[in-house]
């Protein structure tokens, strides 16, 4: 696996320190490079950052919590097309200090406000082009939630954009900005290769049957209003992800995150892609409702590693949500969740996972998986012996990919975790797996067409 270079390495030294001070092992807030930036950040005492948000939907008032305390920012507005969410947020903001105005067009808030630095994009995905465009072309930073877009034409268009105009476009893959996930890459995979070589990696997001958003009555949007936002009708506008046209369906929607993790731990492209998948549940939909999907990611030896990812939205089981690489000699199940987080160790490593736990890279205590392990075929049930990822953070899970957002718009030695070009990357291999599903075709995958 290959770290690709904007990721740069947490040393062992930096490492080792943090984690000593934190005695059980537990390496606690802001390690790696962002550490160094959250210091910078926090003897900041320059001119803040005029930030405001376009969308303020339930990403947008998850994002709005970070926001709030991130102290290089100064919020300044809230732009939504819906008064009930626009009202709520802008009186909730003003109760707790900040002095926000409220805007229901994003054309309206570039006309009006004329020192901002950055916005933050939390709309439907269909609105994500068209708005980061022209906030690009105003000159200012872009914060852009994922999915890029509903199309691939439209995603490439948004980084064409980001080239032109030399501003920055971090795409809203938070999970590339976790320190736990950072160290999961760096250290334990590249730098202790504790999986030993990966031949197989398996993600899913599996969610209990959950109903179509409503809304409260006296809230309604007018019908003329709807219509010029691209909207059907209230369902359709609360609804926005499961309808063609406005979202891409789950494998966008959940998959995004984990199918990002693919690219990104592999250091690779996946060569080729096929899935099935269905609307065979719910009855109000446009998009499927479940997907299986297998990439096959070429390995530097020459051989193959297949990723198979599934996407329930019917069904909990399975654990739920996670990404896991899978080793001759280890495997790594990763999650923003970090109790679902683990390490087995196969019983055919010839590493002291001991030993690493002493120097820090894994939590201690192993726990045993099986009541009488001599009575198994260890050949058949390799993973034996669970270990924990030794890293935590206090943060807000959303925090640190924005503060890496800020601090590269302050210091140009910061580099994004997630520019718009490397996202394209993530997202057209996930434009592919949807159109895997509704052709029912293998599709091949060159390097050249991942390129925007
Ligand atoms: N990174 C993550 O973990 C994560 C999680 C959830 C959602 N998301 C992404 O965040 C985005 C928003 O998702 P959501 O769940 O908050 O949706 P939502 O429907 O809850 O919120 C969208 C908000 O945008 C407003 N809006 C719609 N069109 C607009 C426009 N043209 N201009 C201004 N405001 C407009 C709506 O009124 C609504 O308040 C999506 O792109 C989604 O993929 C990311």
């Amino acid at each position: 696996m290959v770290t690709p270079n904007f990721l740069r390495e947490l040393s062992r030294r930096e490492f080792l320190g943090t984690t000593a001070a934190a005695g059980a092992g537990l390496l606690l807030t802001g390690c790696g490079p962002e550490a160094k930036q959250s210091a910078a950040a926090k003897a900041f005492s320059g001119k803040k950052l005029n930030v405001a948000i376009i969308g303020c939907g339930a990403e947008g008032q998850v994002l709005l919590e970070s926001l709030q305390v991130i102290n290089t920012i100064n919020l300044v507005a809230v732009v939504d097309i819906w008064e009930y969410n626009l009202k709520s947020n802008v009186r909730r903001l003003k109760d707790t200090g900040f002095d926000v105005k409220g805007y229901r067009d994003y054309e309206e808030l570039l006309a009006n406000e004329k020192n901002l630095d950055a916005v933050v994009v939390a709309t439907p995905d269909f609105w994500h082009a068209p708005i980061t465009n022209a906030c690009l072309k105003a000159g200012l930073h872009v914060y852009c939630e994922k999915m890029m877009s509903h199309t691939i034409e439209s995603a490439r268009s948004m980084v064409k954009t980001m080239r032109e105009t030399g501003k920055l476009l971090q795409i809203g893959h938070q999970r590339r900005s976790n320190p736990r996930y950072q160290f999961a890459l760096n250290k334990l995979i590249n730098d202790a290769q504790i999986c030993g070589k990966v031949t197989a990696a398996q993600a899913q997001w599996n969610r209990t049957v959950t109903n179509d958003l409503t809304f409260p009555k006296h809230s309604e949007i007018p019908p003329e209003t709807l219509a010029k936002y691209g909207f059907k009708d209230m369902h359709q506008f609360r609804n926005w992800r499961w309808f063609k046209g406005l979202g891409k369906g789950p494998l966008s929607d959940l998959g995004a995150h984990q199918i990002d993790i693919f690219n990104w731990f592999f250091g690779e492209t996946p060569s080729s892609v096929m899935a099935t998948g269905g609307l065979d549940y719910y009855k109000t939909h446009e998009w499927f409702d479940n997907a299986m999907v297998i990439y096959e990611f070429p390995q530097p030896d020459g051989s193959t590693a297949r990723a198979f990812y599934q996407v329930q939205t019917t069904t909990s089981a399975g654990g739920g949500y996670f990404e896991m690489f899978m080793g001759d000699e280890g495997t790594i199940r990763m999650s923003e969740n970090p109790s679902i987080c683990a390490l087995w160790r196969e019983d055919r490593s010839t590493k002291s996972w001991d030993e690493l736990a002493g120097k820090n890279y894994l939590l201690a205590t192993p726990t045993p998986q099986v009541a009488d392990a001599d009575k198994v075929d260890v050949r058949e049930t390799a993973p034996l012996i669970k270990y924990d990822i030794p890293v935590s953070f206090a943060k807000k899970i959303h925090q640190p990919h924005l503060e890496n957002f800020f601090n590269a718009i302050l210091d140009k030695n910061v580099k994004l975790n997630c520019p718009a070009d490397e996202a394209f990357r993530s997202e057209y291999v996930i434009h592919k797996a949807v159109e895997a599903v509704e052709t029912g075709q293998k599709i091949k995958i060159t390097k050249e067409e991942v390129e925007a």
